[in-house]
This record gives structure tokens, sequence and C-alpha cells, in this order.
């Protein structure tokens, strides 16, 4: 089976996603710019509202990043110098940057084989003393097991402050992700599935104590002007974001369909092709795919090979947080994470996002079918 180089497959399209929204997004673009509605106003709260809505929590404060989002929602349950955070070690490193930012210390575990989300046997292996809360990341479009980890919390008196970046939509048999712990950060990277046209995210709660904390934090400590109850940071939602991620929204259950149905003839065209482990969804999960992570031998020629047939795949992430340099004061030795490490090697992200045509996937997995052939004969 050979690939036609001629079909070239993005990783992701955000130029569709822009040309679907841009008529709804653009004359309120000029409203905001001829009515100087820079910061605040009724499009972020009209955000604010709406996804605090869909998400199923009474608040949401929309922020400047997911970062500022994680590190926001770690402060508000009271997270500082001294304390301990359990993350996954596979996940994107802002995740622990957050809690680096604060003071307090990130402490790895590992995750579970099969879906590669935070393992609950490991955060129980790993609560100290010093253990304040633990940071489930909602992974790859997945959630990730508060079912488990919910019970654990409240005997270990700890708080669950969920990284729902990955995640916008998805469904546990608990609630949607973002609704699961005491609080939430998210991130709007414009690759996330429900993402803007630059930086915001967001921190979710039902706790109003909680929201107010985060809301006066994130503006210089100010509720009221020039009255600062603490030294906070500046951490906005960019009103000329607001828009954007209003007309996102209405199509994100949409585009969620999408993404399921893709991943669905993914798994349909590579049930055929030995030498590729496809992703499956936990029990009970409505999974919202932001990535399809699929893994193979010899991963790095795989890629190439994808690269030359012109698709665009990735790694995430090809350095669990444990082994990369900016971590490496906290004494972590390789093989200490086995499940994370060994698929850190042979993790390959494929194509994926709402506006993938079946004619693309039997491209990629034409292509990828070949590749891995060529590792089996090899
Ligand atoms: C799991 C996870 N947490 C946090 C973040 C940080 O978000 P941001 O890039 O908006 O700061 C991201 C994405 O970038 C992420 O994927």
């Amino acid at each position: 089976m050979s690939a036609d180089i001629r079909v070239k497959v993005p990783f992701l399209d955000l130029a569709a996603q822009s040309a679907e929204i841009a008529d709804e997004v653009l004359p309120v673009w000029q409203a905001q710019l001829t009515g100087a509605m820079f910061i605040g106003g009724p499009e972020v709260a009209a955000f604010e509202r709406e996804y605090a809505e869909y998400i199923g929590v009474e608040h949401c404060i929309g922020v400047a990043n997911g970062t500022d989002a994680v590190e926001l929602a770690l402060r508000s349950v009271g997270i500082g110098p001294g304390d301990e955070v359990i993350v996954p070690v596979n996940t994107f490193i802002a995740t622990a940057e957050a809690v680096t930012r604060i003071g307090a210390t990130p402490v790895f575990v590992d995750v579970d084989d099969e879906h590669l989300l935070i393992d609950p046997d490991a955060v129980e292996a790993a609560v100290t003393h010093r253990t304040r809360a633990i940071v489930p990341v909602h992974l790859y479009g997945q959630t990730a097991p508060l079912e488990a980890l919910v019970g654990l919390a409240a005997r270990q008196g700890l708080a669950i402050v969920e990284d729902a970046a990955q995640s916008q939509g998805a469904a546990s048999t608990l609630g949607r992700a973002g609704a699961l712990g005491h609080v939430a950060a998210t991130s709007f990277y414009p690759g996330k599935n429900l993402g803007a046209a630059g930086d915001a995210g967001a921190v979710l709660t039902d706790d109003p104590v909680i929201a107010d904390f985060v809301r006066n934090y994130a503006a210089h400590g100010s509720s009221v002007k020039y009255v600062h109850d603490r030294a906070g940071i500046n951490s906005r939602l960019d009103a000329l974001q607001a828009p954007v991620l209003r007309a996102k929204l209405r199509r994100l259950e949409g585009w969620n369909a999408a993404r399921r149905a893709a991943a669905a003839r993914y798994g349909e065209l590579l049930s055929d092709v030995p030498g590729v482990r496809v992703p499956s969804t936990r029990a009970g999960n409505d999974d919202v795919w932001h990535l399809y992570v699929v893994r193979v031998d010899e991963r790095d020629r795989v890629l190439a090979e994808l690269g030359r047939a012109g698709i665009g795949a990735a790694i995430h992430y090809p350095t669990p947080l444990h082994l990369t340099a900016a971590y490496a004061s906290l004494g972590y030795r390789e093989g200490q994470f086995p499940v994370a490490e060994a698929a850190a090697r042979d993790i390959l992200s494929l194509p994926m996002h709402p506006h993938l045509t079946a004619e693309q996937q039997s491209h990629v997995v034409r292509a990828l079918a070949s590749a891995v052939t060529i590792s089996a004969v090899a």
C-alpha cells in the first residue's frame, strides 16, 4: 500500500474553523474596535456565563491562558510554598509549571498503560503528610479517573484541581470535565477543542469563595478599583477573544461529534493494520478526541515517513516530565515511571480535527500501514 503524496493532511486545520465563524465574529470585533471595548465588557461576561452553563458549574472566570488558570486554581485552594501537589508525568509541562510557580513541589506519578491517564494507585502511594492537592489531567480528550480519585482525595483531605485543557466537552459518569473537582483550569490555546484566536484560559468552580478569590487575584488582588487586598497578578481573558470563543462554543458539540466520528473511522480503518495499537475510551466516558494517539514500534522512523507522505503527525509528549531538564533538580531517575517512559517511545498522534475528511483519513491510514509494514519486515 503506498500513499499518494499529493494529498496533504494537516495535523490541525484552524483556518477551516476561522472560516466557519468569521461572519459572526468580524462584526463583533468591529464594534469592539470602534467602541474601544478592550478589557472586560459584555462579550467576556457573556462567554463566562455560557461556558459555565455548558460545563455545568456555577462560575467561570476567564483568564489570560491555561497555565495561569492552573496556577490560579491551585492558589484558590490554598496551595503554596512547602506543599506537595501530585501531577501525572505524562502531560504538557504547564501542569507542573503552575505548581512550581507558586513555590509548591510537583510530585510526579505514573499513568495507566491503556489510556495514559493519571494512575489512582500511584497517586495513593505518593501521598505524604505534605500533599495538599492532586491535579488529574483530562488528557487527549478523555476524562481522568475521577471516580477513583474523588474518594481518595476526600479520605486524605486533598483538593482536586482538574486540568481540563485538553477535554472541553468530555464527560465521565460523574459529569463534564471541569465540573468534577473542587476547581478546574482550562486552556483555550488555539489548537484546543475550544480554541481562541490567541492565548486564553478559564477557571471553573461551583464554590463562590474560590470564584471570588480567582477574580480578585487575577485582577491585581483587587475587587474594587485601586483597592488591593493582596499582591496578585494580571491575568484577564482578552475581550477580543470572547466573541471567537462564543462562536466556537456554539459549534463545540458538533465539532466534538465530528471528532468522535473521525476517531471511530480511524478505529475501523486501523482494525486490520497489524503493528498499530489504537486508543480506546474508558467505560462510561464520552471522549472528545482532542488527540488520536496510536502506539507503534520504531515511532521516530514512522513519524518521519508520515512526514514524507505529507501527513502532519506529532508526539504528545516526547519526554515524561521527570526526565526534562526543567525538573532534573527534583532528582527523579529514568526507570521510575516505566509506563510513561515506554509510552513516550511509541506514542504517535495522528491528524485529528473536526474538518478531517474520510479521504484524508484513508490517506493517513495507508501511509501508516505502509510505514509499519516496513518496521515489521526490517
Ligand atoms: C494539559 C495542559 N495543561 C495546561 C496547558 C496550558 O495552557 P496554555 O498554553 O493556555 O497556557 C495546556 C496547553 O497548552 C495543556 O495541554
